[in-house]
């Protein structure tokens, strides 16, 4: 080689020992990766640096590169051995990382395909089946009886206006009994529904009369909780509007109900009270299910369980939802379905429907 070529050759040789001495700790994987111990992060990150590697020394800015552009510079008489010099040392270069590169991508798939297989002689585990909640238990008893006897299911809002939940129910504002059904407002004028009477104005707007529906649903109240208690809970309510109907059809439906619910020797009792969407307004128990009579502690002593409040509906709250009042009349009714859940499980505290607590609840199975 004449002088002129030398400084060049001198040039791919540092191009050359730089590579070899990166490459170095490289090496031992040209042969079986799985030789060296590594586990499968340890080998990603050295394919990535071989991948950085392979950059610096083959790459448009490497070394080798820059000799590539020195093969039209040197004497033409020397011009061939150098190229093929330049050609031979990347090619080895190439060769090297290639080898590297290829062993490490075969350790890597086939330690995925490793870490992703399933062993199926691993004891399985036991799928835990969920089941209705004891409160959906007791709302369907409820609806397949009174679906039974013709009514209809309404499913309705929980969030309304005043309009809905008081001043169509004859509860006008400054009326005392908003005060009971005191509930959770939002800023813009709405109201979480205090009781189900809600969608009697619904229903009624919506099929107009005659109509039999029942609607069961969630209700609030700011109630402090006790074990009789929520500030949420749920009704059934229910409602029977056409021409000539009585007390006396209120009174036959609820007996009938709590007779399938309970069993035909239930008895039922109206007691006068105060509603102002129903006059006149009762509330009805029934006889304890489990003592008939004497007293016992499920009915606390008394021998008669609340079931909820009932009465013929105001003519006011029929014209609220542009039923005529003279033509129609209609009783309406309104039970709470956790504490007749709670009797009927013989529950303490209705609290406990509400706590989540998967002991409590896997007995409703
Ligand atoms: C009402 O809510 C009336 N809307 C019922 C009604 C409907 C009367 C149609 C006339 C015609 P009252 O506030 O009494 O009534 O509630 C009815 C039932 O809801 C109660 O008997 C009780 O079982 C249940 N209840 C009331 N407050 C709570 C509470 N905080 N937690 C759990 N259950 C409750």
């Amino acid at each position: 080689m004449t002088d002129s070529a030398k400084e060049p050759a001198q040039q791919v040789a540092a191009a050359h020992e730089a590579f070899e001495r990166e490459f170095e700790r490289f090496a031992p994987f040209c042969g079986s990766v799985s030789a060296n111990n590594l586990t499968l992060k340890q080998a990603e990150h050295i394919a990535r640096e071989l991948t950085e590697l392979r950059a610096r020394h083959t790459g448009k800015k490497s070394a080798i590169a820059s000799c590539k552009k020195l093969v039209g510079r040197v004497a033409a008489e020397e011009r061939a051995s150098f190229g093929h010099l330049v050609q031979q040392t990347e090619a080895g270069m190439v060769q090297s990382l290639d080898e590297a590169e290829h062993a490490l991508k075969h350790f890597i798939e086939t330690a995925r395909v490793e870490r992703e297989s399933i062993d199926v002689t691993l004891p399985g585990r036991r799928p835990r089946p969920g089941h209705l909640h004891p409160i959906t238990l007791m709302r369907q008893r409820i609806e397949d009886i009174f679906v039974s006897l013709g009514y209809a299911v309404e499913d309705d809002r929980e969030i309304e206006t005043d309009f809905y939940n008081f001043d169509a129910l004859n509860i006008p504002e400054g009326h005392p009994a908003r005060d009971p059904q005191d509930t959770f407002y939002t800023t813009d004028a709405f109201a979480l529904r205090s009781q189900t009477s809600t969608v009697q104005i619904h229903a009624m707007q919506r099929r107009g009369a005659p109509v039999r529906m029942i609607a069961p649903g969630r209700v609030f109240r700011r109630d402090t909780p006790d074990p009789t208690h929520n500030p949420m809970f749920y009704q059934v309510e229910g409602l029977c509007v056409d021409r000539g109907i009585t007390m006396a059809h209120l009174k036959g439906t609820l007996a009938e109900f709590v007779q399938r619910l309970f069993g035909p020797e239930t008895k039922t009792r109206f007691r006068p009270s105060y509603f102002p969407f129903t006059e006149p307004s009762a509330e009805v128990d029934y006889s304890c299910f489990s003592c008939s009579g004497p007293g016992c502690r499920i009915c606390k002593w008394s021998g008669w369980i609340e079931l909820g409040g009932s009465g013929m509906v105001h003519p006011n709250v029929l014209r609220a939802a542009n039923v005529d009042s003279e033509e129609f009349t209609g009783f309406a009714f309104g039970l709470g379905i956790d504490r007749t859940c709670a009797r009927i499980y013989q529950l303490d505290d209705i609290r406990l429907l509400f706590e989540n607590d998967v002991r409590f609840l896997e007995q409703f199975r």
